[in-house]
C-alpha cells in the first residue's frame, strides 16, 4: 500500500505560550498559526492567553490584542471589521469564517486559528489570494454593454433588481473557495465558487449585454464544471450566500442554450 507523509517543512510543531498579565480573573487560550518565511524554521501554534473581561467579543478583537499587548508579531489582515470587506478570513474552530463577526464565547474549548486552508501562506494568517484575484479578473467583473449609453443610469424593474439579491452581498473573502474540495485540488484551473457566484452575478444582471460571452468563457471542463455539487461552499460562507445555487443557475443556462 502507497504511504504518503508530509513534507518536513509543513508539519507544525509547538510554539511559545505568552499568558495573560497578573490578576486576569476570566482567561481563555487562543492557539494561533505562525509561520515566517524569513526564518526558515517550520510553522508553529503559539498559544496566547487572553483576559477576556479587557477584550472585545469577537475573535477579531482578541487577534488585535495579542498583537497589541503581547506578540505586535502577529501578522493578520483585517480593515472593516464588521462583516464587509472580507479580508479577516480564516479558519477558526476548524471553520472558514470572518473573524470579526466570529464570538469568542461561541467557540466552547480553546480558540484555535489557522489560514484559510488549501493557499499558500505569506505569513501567519495571510493566505495569498493572488490566483483567486487574477482568476476574478478572468470573468471580468464589471457591466459590459454594447449598446448606446443612456443619457441618465441604466434602469432595472424591480423584478430585474431582485434577481441580484444573495449575489451582490458577497464581500470575495474566499471561506467558500477554500472550503471546496474541488478547488483544493485543482484550483489552477477551477474558478471555484466565489468566483463562479461573481461571474453569475454579471451574467444575471439584466443590464449586461455579454450574457453569451461571459456563459462561453465558462464552457471549459474545469472552469465551471469541476462543481460537483458538494455543497461545502454554501455551508461556510459567512454572508448566508448560496455559491452552489448560482453554479447550478449558470449550469442550467449553458444547457438551455445548447
Ligand atoms: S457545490 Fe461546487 S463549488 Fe460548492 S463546495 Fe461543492 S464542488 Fe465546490
Ligand atoms: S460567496 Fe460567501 S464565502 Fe464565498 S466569497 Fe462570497 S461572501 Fe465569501
Ligand atoms: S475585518 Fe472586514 S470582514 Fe472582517
Amino acid at each position: 500500500m502507497a504511504e504518503f507523509s508530509l513534507p518536513r517543512n509543513s508539519k507544525i510543531g509547538k510554539g511559545k505560550t505568552v499568558k495573560a498579565p497578573a490578576g486576569a480573573k476570566r482567561t481563555k487560550e487562543f492557539n494561533v498559526y505562525r509561520w515566517n518565511p524569513d526564518d526558515g524554521k517550520n510553522p508553529v501554534m503559539d498559544t496566547y492567553e487572553v483576559d477576556l473581561d479587557s477584550c472585545g467579543p469577537m475573535v477579531l478583537d482578541a487577534l488585535i490584542k495579542i498583537k497589541n499587548e503581547q506578540d505586535p508579531s502577529l501578522t493578520f489582515r483585517r480593515s472593516c471589521r464588521e462583516g464587509v470587506c472580507g479580508s479577516c478570513a480564516m479558519n477558526i474552530d476548524g471553520t472558514n469564517t470572518l473573524a470579526c463577526t466570529k464570538a469568542i464565547e461561541d467557540v466552547k474549548k480553546d480558540v484555535k486559528v489557522y489560514p484559510l486552508p488549501h493557499m499558500k501562506v505569506i505569513k501567519d494568517l495571510v493566505p495569498d489570494m493572488n490566483n483567486l484575484y487574477a482568476q476574478y479578473a478572468t470573468v471580468k467583473p464589471w457591466l459590459q454593454a454594447e449598446s448606446e449609453p443612456p443619457t441618465r443610469e441604466r434602469l432595472q424593474s424591480r423584478e430585474e433588481r431582485a434577481e441580484l439579491d444573495g449575489l451582490w452581498e458577497c464581500i470575495l473573502c474566499a471561506c467558500c473557495s477554500t472550503s471546496c474540495p474541488s478547488y483544493w485540488w485543482n484550483s489552477e484551473r477551477y474558478l471555484g465558487p466565489a468566483v463562479l457566484l461573481q461571474a453569475y452575478r454579471w451574467i444575471a444582471d439584466s443590464r449586461d449585454e455579454y450574457t453569451g460571452e461571459r456563459l462561453d468563457n465558462l464552457e471549459d471542463p474545469f472552469r465551471l464544471y469541476r462543481c460537483h455539487t458538494i455543497m461545502n461552499c454554501t455551508a461556510a460562507c459567512p454572508k448566508g450566500l448560496n455559491p452552489a445555487k448560482a453554479i447550478a443557475e449558470t449550469k442550467k443556462l449553458m444547457q438551455e442554450r445548447r
